[in-house]
C-alpha cells in the first residue's frame, strides 16, 4: 500500500522516496512496533515498568531477561524509528548524546574521525574534550564543502560525522556526496538528523550509513522526554552498537519510549504543521526592517536552496536570524510572549534561544564568529500554534 507523504512542498522528488517504503509514512509511524500487547490485547503498547522478566526455567524465557539488555516498550520504540529511517536496526538511548556516544565507541585509539564544523554544540564538546582524551584524532571540517572533506580523509578516517541542516545557521550538506566520499576512503559516514526527522529526510536513502536522533526534539514532539535513537543497516555494527548499549546502560526508560512511541504516531502531522508554519516566519523575517539575515533552507536566498530541495522533502520549523547585536538579541529574547525563551527545539510549542550563550556555549568564540554564530543571533523552534499568533510575538518583540 502506497499512501501520500504528506503535502505537496513542491518537490519533484517526493514520489522518489514513496516508493522506498512499504507502507506510507504515516502508516508506519502508527503501526511498526505498534501490535497489539500478545498478554493483554492492549493497543498501545504498555509500559513494562520492570527492572527483571521472571523466566520459565534455567535458561528459559520469552525474550527479556533484564531491562538493561531488553524491555518491550523500547524494543517496540526501536521497531518504531528504526522503520521510520529505512534501517534494519535502532538502539534507543537515555539521551541523543548517548546516542552519538555509542556510534563514537565504533572507533578506537589511533583512529581519526571526521566531525563537521557546525553541529549541535554538545556534539563539538564531546569530541573536543571527551573523545580526544582516548587518542582519537578528530578534524572539524566545513562538510558543506565536499572538496574540503576530501582533502581531510585520512587511510586511518573511520567516520565522517555531519549534521545537516546545521544547528543553528542551517547549512545543508550533500548527504550522497559525504557517503561517497567516506565510503571511498573505507570510511562510515552518520547523519545527525535531529532537526529534519525521518518525515523530511531519510539519510540511509542517500547513502548514510548511521542515523543518530535526538528524540528529545521532534521525534518525541511534546519537550516533555530526553532521548536519542541510533538506526542503521551494517549489521556488524549494529551488533556492537546493542552491545555498547548493554554494556554501557544508557538505556532509554519504558517511560520515555512509551512517550517518543505516541510522539511519532503524529510525527507526519506535526512536521507538516511545523513546516507550514516554519517558513511564513522564514518570509516574514526576511522582510523586516529590524532583520539583517535570516537562516532557512526553504528561502531562495539560502545558498544550499536547491540541494536541500533535493535531499530533503521540507524545510521544517528551524529557523535562526541576526538582530545585528547582543543588545538587540536580548531585547527580542526577552520581549516575546508566546515564544519560551529556552533551549531545546521540535515541540510543539515555540521556542526561542541565544545560540551563542545557550546551545552553542561550548563551541570558542572565534569559532562561533567564523560560523555566522554572532552574539546577536537569534534561534526559533516554530511551533505549530496558530501562525498569525507566532508571528504577531515576533513582531511585537522586534518592534
Ligand atoms: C542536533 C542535535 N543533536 C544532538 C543533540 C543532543 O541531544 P540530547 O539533548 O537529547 O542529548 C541536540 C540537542 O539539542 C541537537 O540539537
Amino acid at each position: 500500500m502506497l499512501v501520500s507523504f504528506g503535502f505537496d512542498t513542491g518537490h519533484s522528488h517526493r514520489s522518489r522516496f514513496d516508493l522506498k517504503i512499504a507502507m506510507g509514512f504515516s502508516t508506519t509511524a502508527i503501526h511498526a512496533g505498534n501490535e497489539p500487547d500478545s498478554a493483554t490485547g492492549a493497543v498501545s503498547v504498555p509500559i513494562y515498568q520492570t527492572s527483571t522478566f521472571a523466566q520459565d526455567a534455567v535458561g528459559v524465557h520469552k525474550g527479556y531477561e533484564y531491562a538493561r539488555t531488553q524491555n518491550p516498550t523500547r524494543s517496540a520504540l526501536e521497531k518504531n524509528i528504526a522503520a521510520l529511517e529505512g534501517a534494519k536496526f535502532g538502539y534507543a538511548f537515555a539521551s541523543g548524546m548517548a546516542a552519538i556516544d555509542a556510534v563514537l565507541k565504533l572507533v578506537q585509539a589511533g583512529d581519526h574521525v571526521v566531525l563537521g564544523d557546525n553541529t549541535y554544540g554538545g556534539t563539538y564538546r564531546l569530541f573536543d574534550k571527551v573523545l580526544s582524551r582516548y587518542e582519537v584524532v578528530f578534524d572539524l571540517v566545513d562538510t558543506t564543502d565536499l572538496s574540503a572533506l576530501e582533502q581531510a580523509m585520512r587511510p586511518n578516517t573511520k567516520l565522517v560525522f555531519v549534521e545537516t541542516p546545521t544547528n543553528p545557521v542551517m547549512s545543508v550538506t550533500d548527504l550522497k556526496g559525504v557517503a561517497d566520499i567516506a565510503h571511498a576512503h573505507g570510511a562510515k559516514a552518520v547523519c545527525d538528523n535531529t532537526f529534519m526527522s525521518p518525515y523530511f529526510q531519510r539519510p540511509i536513502e542517500h547513502g548514510i550509513d548511521i542515523v543518530v536522533h535526538s528524540t528529545t526534539k521532534y521525534l518525541n514532539g511534546h519537550s516533555d522526554s530526553v532521548g536519542g535513537f541510533v538506526a542503521l543497516n551494517d549489521e556488524t555494527s549494529a551488533e556492537w552498537i546493542k552491545f555498547v548499549q548493554n554494556s554501557i546502560g544508557a538505556i532509554l526508560s519504558p517511560f520515555d519510549s512509551f512517550l517518543v512511541l505516541r510522539g511519532t504516531k503524529t510525527l507526519a502531522v506535526r512536521m507538516e504543521a511545523h513546516d507550514r508554519n516554519g517558513r511564513a516566519v522564514a518570509a516574514f523575517l526576511e522582510e523586516h526592517p529590524a532583520v539583517e539575515k535570516v537562516y532557512y533552507p526553504g528561502l531562495a536566498s539560502h545558498p544550499q536552496h536547491e540541494l536541500a530541495k533535493r535531499q530533503q522533502s521540507g524545510f521544517g520549523g528551524m529557523v535562526a536570524f541576526d538582530t545585528g547585536s547582543f543588545d538587540n538579541a536580548k531585547k527580542v529574547l526577552e520581549s516575546v510572549k508566546l515564544c519560551t525563551l529556552g533551549e531545546s527545539l521540535g515541540g510543539v510549542e515555540s521556542l526561542i534561544s541565544h545560540p551563542a550563550s545557550m546551545t552553542h556555549a561550548a563551541v570558542p568564540p572565534e569559532k562561533r564568529q567564523k560560523l555566522g554564530i554572532t552574539d546577536g543571533l537569534v534561534r526559533v523552534s516554530v511551533g505549530i500554534e496558530d501562525i498569525e499568533d507566532i508571528i504577531e510575538d515576533l513582531d511585537n518583540a522586534l518592534r
